[in-house]
C-alpha cells in the first residue's frame, strides 16, 4: 500500500514521498491522465522514444498498462508524430499548444509523456501545460515505489529515485528544494545550487547504500540458511504481465499476489516445490522486466536479482500471444545480461510459453512443434494448468543435467562428514558395511555445492561400480535427507 503524506501548507495531488513523488488523492477520486505516446520517425532518435521497434499499438497498449498499474484515471491517449525531437519541449509549438487545450478542457492533472523527457523540457512542458509531466522512468520509478513491500525493495526504489534525480538533477519540485526554502545559504561561498543540489544527493545515495548494505546482510545469512538446505534454487524471470507469479502460485499452490498490473511483484518470493519424482526444488519468483529500464533501475535492484544469478536453472516465463512476445524476450535476454548473467547460462534457460489458451488452434499447435523441437521449451497456461506436468518435467530434467552424482565410502567414526553430507546434498542411497567399519553413499549434489563436496571428499570418492559391491543394508535415502 502507498503511504501518502498529508502536508498542511500545500493541497495538490502530487507529493514527495522518500525521495519519489506519490500520487497525493485525498478524495480518492482517481487522477486524471492524459498520455502523450511520441513517436520519432526519423531512424536515428526512434530508440530513444521507447518505441524501439515496437509497432505503435503495442507501444500505447504498454504505457496505458503502466498508468493503470498506478490506477490514474487516463482522460485520453494523444499520439504525437515527430520528425525530430524538439530541444525545449520535445514536441513542436503546436503539438504543445494543442495538448495544453486538451489538458485544459478535460481538467487533465498529469501527463504521461512515453518518451525520456530532459529535466529542461519536463519543466517546459509542466509550466505550459499547467500541469505534472511525468515520463516513462517516472512513471515505472512511481510504481515501484508502490509495489515493493519489503524494507529492502522500498530502499532499493528510493536510491533508483535518486539516482535518477542526480542524472537528470530535476531542480524543481524535489523535496531538497522545498526544505531549504527561500532563504538560507547553502554550502559554501561560490557553490551552485546545481553543485549542492548533487552534493545532497550523493549524500542521500551513500545513506541508503550503507542501509541497504545492512539489509543485504541478513538476507545474505538467510541466503545463507537456504543454502544449507540441498535442494537447488530454480528462478523465474520474465517480461511484466508474462505470467510469473500465476505460474509460480499453481506450482507451488501459493498464494503470491497475481494480479493484471505491471510489476505486482517486486520483491523475489520463495516457496518450496515437490517435483513428480519426489525432489524438492525452492522457487523463486522474481520482479518483471520491460523494455528500457533505466540502467539506475536495473542496478538498483541488483540485490534482488542475485537470486536469479545463484539460480541452479532459471525458467524465462513468456507471454506466448502477446504481439511483441519475441521482442519482451530480447528486452528480459538484455536485463539478464546487464545483470551479469552469463552468456552460456542463457542456453540452459527454460522457456515457459504462457498463456497458451489465449492462441488459436492452428498457432497452438504451430508453438508446440517448435517447442518439441527445441527440448527447452515448454507450451501451457498457468490458468487452465495444461503443460503444467510437462513443465514440472522438464525441470526435473534441467536440473538432473546439472546433476552431480557423487559415490563415496566413508569411514563410519567420520559422524561430522557424514551430517554434511545430509546436510548439503541428496543423499539417495547409503549402504552400510556389514562389519560395521564403513558405509557407501550414493549422493546428488546441487551445482553449487559439487565444488566443495568434492574437495571435502576428494580422497573417499569412489566410482559408481565400486557402489554397491558389498550390498547388505541399502536404504533409499528420500526419507532421511535432512530438511
Ligand atoms: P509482474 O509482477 O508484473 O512481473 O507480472 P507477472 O509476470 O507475475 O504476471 P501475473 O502472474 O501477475 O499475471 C499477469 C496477468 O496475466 C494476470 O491477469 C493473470 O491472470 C494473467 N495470466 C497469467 N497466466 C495466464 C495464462 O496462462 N493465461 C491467461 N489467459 N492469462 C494469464
Amino acid at each position: 500500500m502507498t503511504k501518502h503524506i498529508k502536508d498542511s501548507n500545500d493541497d495538490q495531488r502530487f507529493q514527495e514521498e522518500g525521495g519519489g513523488i506519490s500520487f497525493h488523492n485525498e478524495d480518492k477520486d482517481a487522477i486524471r491522465a492524459l498520455i502523450v505516446v511520441l513517436d520519432v520517425k526519423s531512424s536515428k532518435s526512434q530508440e530513444n522514444t521507447g518505441a524501439g521497434s515496437r509497432s505503435i499499438e503495442s507501444s500505447i497498449q504498454e504505457i496505458q498498462g503502466l498508468a493503470a498499474a498506478i490506477e490514474l484515471d487516463i482522460i485520453h491517449t494523444e499520439v504525437v508524430s515527430l520528425k525530430a525531437v524538439i530541444p525545449a519541449t520535445f514536441m513542436g509549438t503546436g503539438k504543445a499548444a494543442d495538448i495544453k487545450t486538451i489538458v485544459h478542457d478535460n481538467d487533465v492533472e498529469v501527463v504521461i509523456a512515453d518518451a525520456p523527457l530532459s529535466p529542461g523540457q519536463q519543466r517546459n512542458l509542466e509550466k505550459l501545460w499547467n500541469c505534472k509531466v511525468l515520463d516513462r522512468t517516472g512513471l515505472i520509478l512511481e510504481i515501484f515505489g508502490r509495489r515493493a513491500q519489503t524494507r529492502e525493495g522500498r530502499l532499493q526504489v528510493q536510491l533508483a529515485h535518486l539516482a535518477y534525480q542526480k542524472s537528470r538533477l530535476v531542480r524543481s519540485w524535489t523535496h531538497l528544494e522545498r526544505q531549504r526554502g527561500g532563504g538560507g545559504t547553502v554550502g559554501g561561498p561560490g557553490e551552485t545550487q546545481k553543485e549542492s543540489d548533487r552534493r545532497d544527493l550523493q549524500t542521500g545515495i551513500q545513506k541508503l547504500e550503507k542501509q541497504l548494505e545492512k539489509v543485504k546482510k541478513t538476507r545474505g545469512l538467510h541466503r545463507k540458511s537456504r543454502q544449507k538446505v540441498p535442494y537447488p534454487i530454480v528462478a523465474l524471470v520474465g517480461y511484466t504481465n508474462a505470467g510469473k507469479s500465476t505460474l509460480f502460485n499453481k506450482v507451488t499452490s501459493g498464494d503470491v499476489m497475481a494480479e493484471d498490473m505491471l510489476f505486482a511483484t517486486l520483491d523475489p518470493t520463495m516457496r518450496s516445490l515437490t517435483l513428480p519424482h519426489g525432489r524438492k526444488v525452492i522457487l523463486s519468483d522474481t520482479v518483471g522486466f520491460i523494455s528500457n529500464l533505466p540502467t539506475q533501475l536495473v542496478a538498483s535492484f541488483r540485490a534482488t536479482l542475485e537470486e536469479v544469478l545463484s539460480a541452479d536453472l532459471i525458467i524465462h516465463v513468456r507471454d506466448i500471444a502477446h504481439a511483441d512476445s519475441d521482442i519482451q524476450r530480447d528486452d528480459v535476454l538484455t536485463v539478464l545480461a546487464d545483470l551479469g548473467v552469463p552468456q552460456g547460462r542463457f542456453n540452459e534457460m527454460l522457456e515457459a510459453w504462457n498463456k497458451a489458451d489465449l492462441l488459436d488452434q492452428e498457432s497452438l499447435v504451430e508453438k508446440q512443434n517448435i517447442a518439441e523441437r527445441s527440448q527447452k521449451t515448454v507450451v501451457l497456461s498457468s490458468l487452465t494448468g495444461e503443460g503444467i506436468d510437462d513443465l514440472l518435467a522438464h525441470i526435473e530434467h534441467g536440473l538432473a543435467k546439472n546433476d552431480n552424482l557423487v559415490y563415496l565410502e566413508l569411514d563410519t567414526t567420520r559422524g561430522a562428514d557424514i551430517a554434511w553430507l545430509y546436510q548439503n546434498g541428496e543423499v539417495l542411497q547409503r549402504i552400510d558395511a556389514e562389519d560395521g567399519k564403513t558405509v557407501q553413499f550414493e549422493v546428488r549434489f546441487a551445482y553449487s555445492k559439487l565444488n566443495v563436496a568434492s574437495q571435502k571428499f576428494d580422497t573417499a570418492l569412489i566410482d559408481s561400480d565400486e557402489f554397491d559391491s558389498n550390498t547388505s543394508n541399502s536404504e533409499g535415502g528420500e526419507g532421511e535427507v535432512a530438511a
